[in-house]
């Protein structure tokens, strides 16, 4: 497809000697569609050009050559120099492009480019919960995005299968192993071994002595602690599975925190050699105060045993070598924010080509509040993920049962809507801001919700079930679709693009999310004001294709965000 706005930012650069690449990332686009198209702030350039914003305007205005077939019309409104771009061309560039690719948006920005998506990574042996979907769920949306851009992207789920929560479990489990049956309900059982020895652990400083050397020989490979460790981790994966097939995530690596455990001797030795691993109250720690960070990082504990950041650090080491990353995503809640940080940090002593360290990068999100609260495994006061998504299915299905009793595969469409109801909400907001959890609020059909983007989907489907065929592309005369209603939809079909790389500048899915109920907004007005059956042939092919368009973008759009679409519901 054109693009317009490099084509503006050609034509002034030319005129300015301006870099044009900079020039057209100031390019925006106006509120009120009657200033154009889009806008390019003259005020920038003042400082440059020595001018006052509104002779940068009328110079620029007077001077560039830009092709009329693209661009109709340029004006001067305060300091901003507008841009009126040919309809009819971009609404045959967009329609063209729709008949022309199964995968619209698709681009090759990304080739050669190598992202790690570090996402999900619940621990094992404790349940899987609403944190983690939200990590689930940002990473799989940034998984997919990226990927639609063209760029190589690794997806790890850097399961939480080490460390001294396993000390603890072993001690539990020699203790009282025999009480709780493990196979039958592994995590359930577990967490409650977990509680148990947590508390005893809080009286008993002897038995959290213990639970601490247990760790250190798993690390030492003992056997009895390695074959108990094994079996709590397949275990737990079984569990966690049935939530990733309830919600379709798929992962490249699993390689959690164990995996890294003959990885770490070497980022000790570096460190070491660094003259910065310095002893503090018996453990091993990298001060970071010179960088502003107050608490330092703790490399070795006490007893010896690694801790969450060494993983980390070897992890970074692992992946670099492995994957050579352009940029290295982890997902997680803000409460990590001092964890990355260290480590990032931290991360600079390794001797890692810079690229490594710039590509690091923590996308935290807020917390999800249930109207009880916040949850925490070692109080007991959790909401499993699995029975959330089934609650969410049912629920989904008893809607569908009220407003649509006759529908076909009520299972299947109860399936699609509940999770996807589920999924949006997640990714409805920006991610730093905590999210409520509301069951109204999310299944809510009017709302700005999954299920009102699957409902407006499913709508464009029947208009298409009203005529005998879709026309082809070169049936439809743009001309017809030259109204305020069909050029709001045409504008949006043509920043799927753009926005699809504003997501990956911001690393939020959200962008996404507040598109698709844009469009799905725009598509209702067009509906709303547009009949679609009518006399007039050209008219009727025209609004038909362009339903047609708005159902696959919707239906991409969607995908993207990891939520499938019914064809009825
Ligand atoms: N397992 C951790 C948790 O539940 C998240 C791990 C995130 N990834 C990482 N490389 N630290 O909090």
């Amino acid at each position: 497809m054109i693009n317009f706005k490099q084509e503006i930012a050609k034509v002034i650069a030319k005129e300015t000697n301006l870099n044009e690449k900079e020039l057209e990332t100031y390019i925006e686009t106006p509120k009120d569609s009657n200033n154009g198209d889009y806008a390019f702030p003259c005020f920038r350039l003042a400082k440059e050009l020595k001018k006052a914003p509104q002779v940068i305007a009328s110079e620029i205005k007077e001077n560039i050559q830009i092709d009329e077939n693209i661009i109709e019309k340029i004006d001067i409104a305060g300091g901003y120099l507008n841009f009126y771009v040919n309809k009819s061309l971009m609404t045959k560039e967009v329609l063209g492009e729709v008949a022309n690719s199964e995968d619209y948006g698709k681009s090759s920005l990304g080739n050669g480019k190598n992202i790690v998506i570090d996402y999900s990574a619940p621990n094992i042996a404790k349940p899987f919960h609403i944190g983690h979907l939200r990590s689930t769920v940002i990473g799989g949306a940034l998984y997919n995005i990226y990927k639609h851009l063209g760029y190589n992207v690794i997806g790890v789920n850097h399961l939480g299968d080490y460390g001294t929560q396993f000390g603890k479990l072993i001690e539990g489990y020699k203790l009282w192993g025999q009480e709780y049956d493990i196979e039958k309900d592994p995590i359930n059982e577990l967490t409650k071994i977990y509680i148990r020895i947590n508390n005893l652990c809080k009286e008993d400083e002897e038995v959290l002595e213990a639970c601490r050397n247990n760790f250190k020989k798993l690390e030492d490979g003992d056997s009895y602690c390695v074959e108990i460790w094994k079996r709590f981790r397949d275990l737990s994966l079984k569990e966690f599975q049935k939530v990733y097939d309830l919600l379709g995530s798929k992962f490249d690596s699993w390689n959690g925190e164990a995996f890294y455990s003959d990885k770490m001797p070497e980022i000790i030795d570096i460190l070491e050699s660094t003259g910065k691993l310095v002893e503090s109250q018996g453990a091993r720690v990298i001060d970071l105060e010179e960088s502003g960070i107050n608490t330092p990082c703790i490399i070795e504990k006490t007893n010896g045993s690694t801790t969450y950041a060494t993983r980390d650090l070897a992890a970074i080491m692992y992946r670099a070598r492995t994957y050579d990353f352009d940029k290295a995503l982890y997902v997680t809640s803000y409460e990590q924010v001092l964890h990355f940080k260290q480590v990032f940090e931290v991360a600079k002593l390794l001797g890692l080509d810079e690229k490594y360290i710039k590509g690091l990068n923590h996308i935290s999100f807020g917390m999800v509040l249930l109207p009880t609260g916040k949850m925490s495994t070692r109080e007991g006061n959790i909401v499993k993920l699995e029975d959330l998504l089934n609650e969410a299915i049912q629920r989904a299905e008893e809607i569908i049962e009220q407003k649509n009793p006759e529908l076909e595969n009520k299972e299947e469409v109860a399936k699609k809507v509940g999770i996807g109801a589920v999924i949006f909400n997640d990714l409805a907001n920006s991610r730093v801001k905590d999210e409520i959890f509301d069951w109204n609020q999310i299944l809510n059909f009017q709302g700005e919700t999954g299920p009102y983007i699957q409902y407006t989907y499913v709508r464009t489907k029947s208009v298409l079930e009203r005529v005998e065929k879709t026309p082809e592309i070169f049936e439809v005369k743009v001309e017809a679709l030259l109204d305020e209603y069909s050029q709001k939809v045409i504008r949006l079909l043509y920043d799927f693009e753009d926005t699809l790389i504003q997501v990956t500048k911001k690393e939020e899915p959200s962008i996404l999310s507040r598109y698709l109920i844009d469009l799905a907004k725009a598509f209702s007005s067009f509906y709303n004001e547009n009949k679609i059956i009518v006399e007039d042939i050209d008219i009727q092919n025209a609004r038909i294709y362009l339903t047609y368009a708005v159902g696959k973008i919707l239906k991409i759009g969607a995908e993207l965000l990891g939520i499938e679409m019914p064809n009825k519901m």
